[in-house]
């Protein structure tokens, strides 16, 4: 139990961002900063007049704005970020510039007041590796330059070297958590976002889930209170300190099976619909057949795995999307 604190979530009105705030804000100081640029003060709302929560609405890719927002704070949680596969095609240098000047101001404004930074990575940073199941000292394979879908892996892996950068040259307590596919509430539902919440939004709008070549590419979806508690772990853990960590299930899922899931869960009688990938990210999209976490380090170092399997989270997500898809 994290309690007495004074913690920064910047992306704190976003998904995974907006469920850490809800469990550390009863006996915290906690500090949102946000853009609003994909988050929403719908997701923290329920928070906006609870003793010690404050929200600032503003760019972390300013230094004076992460500088105000952090004040003396001991924790910085960095969620926030340019996200989603669509951005990564369309606005490459947007997802470059603001991912990597995000990380640098979080990490020198920490450097300033001696504060922890727990890190947000990404499975992405592995690319397209094919060692399986993906470990943290395992290698990385990108594809060219010229393939934008490699920005947002490229800076989440430039945002690890500065806080190893920052770790060995100040000292300064980091702790970079590579997260596997989250779901749940909350999630945005847009083209921009993940596959669960495009394909709930669609098949309860009575549209058939699309399902990208021949739906056989593999993920691990991760529920979010996994995701959460597993970050709270990396918060308090002291030997998770200079570490990288997958924080994410290693059951694996089929996108078609997902699909069919998803139906199953809405309640619905419908078949998924194929569709080629060029048609939807265009002909520089690159997409990964399979991503498999290894999790023995967390289960070691932070005494944590995933509890919830897919089919319950599921079901209370989608139970969650039908309160507000209207
Ligand atoms: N959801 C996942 O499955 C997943 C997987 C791997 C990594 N991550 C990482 O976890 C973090 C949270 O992702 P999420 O899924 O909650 O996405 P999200 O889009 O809901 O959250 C990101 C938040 O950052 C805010 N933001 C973006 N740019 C900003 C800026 N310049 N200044 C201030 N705020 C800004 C957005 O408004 C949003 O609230 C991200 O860093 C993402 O890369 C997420």
């Amino acid at each position: 139990m994290i309690k007495g604190r004074d913690i920064l979530v910047t992306g704190g009105a976003g998904y995974i961002g907006s469920h850490l705030v809800d469990s550390l804000v009863e006996g915290n100081r906690v500090t949102v900063l946000d853009n609003l640029s994909t988050g929403k003060i719908a997701n923290i709302k329920h928070n906006m007049k609870k003793k010690g929560f404050k929200f600032i609405k503003g760019n972390a890719a300013d230094f004076e704005t992460v500088k105000k927002a952090a004040g003396k704070c001991d924790m910085i949680v960095h969620e926030a970020a340019v996200v989603g596969v669509k951005h990564y095609v369309e606005n490459p240098l947007k997802v470059l510039l603001v991912n990597s000047s995000g990380m640098e101001n979080v990490l020198e404004v920490a450097r300033r007041i001696d504060a922890k930074v727990v890190f947000a990575s990404t499975s992405e940073v592995y690319g397209k590796s094919g060692e399986l199941p993906l470990s943290e000292d395992g290698d990385r394979l990108l594809g060219p330059t010229a393939i934008d879908r490699w920005c947002y892996s490229t800076s989440k892996a430039f945002d690890e070297h500065l806080c190893f950068g920052y770790y060995k040259r100040y000292a300064l307590p980091v702790v970079i958590l590579r997260y596997f596919n989250s779901y749940g509430p909350r999630a945005d539902g847009s083209e921009y976002s993940g596959v669960i919440p495009i394909f709930i939004n669609r098949i309860l709008r009575n549209k058939p889930p699309q399902v990208h070549g021949d739906g056989k590419q593999t993920r691990c979806f991760t529920y979010i209170s996994d995701t959460v508690g597993g970050t709270l772990r990396a918060m308090e853990e002291k030997k998770a300190v200079g570490e990288v960590i997958n924080i994410g299930t290693d059951a694996e899922t089929t996108i078609l099976s997902l699909a069919e899931m998803i139906i199953r869960a809405c309640g619905k009688g419908m078949k998924p619909q194929f569709i080629p990938y060029e048609s939807f990210y265009g002909k520089s999209y690159e997409d990964i057949r399979r991503r498999v976490p290894a999790i023995s380090k967390a289960k070691k170092l932070l005494g944590w795995e995933p509890k919830v399997n897919l089919e319950e989270g599921l079901e209370r997500t989608v139970a969650w999307y039908r309160k507000v898809v209207d």
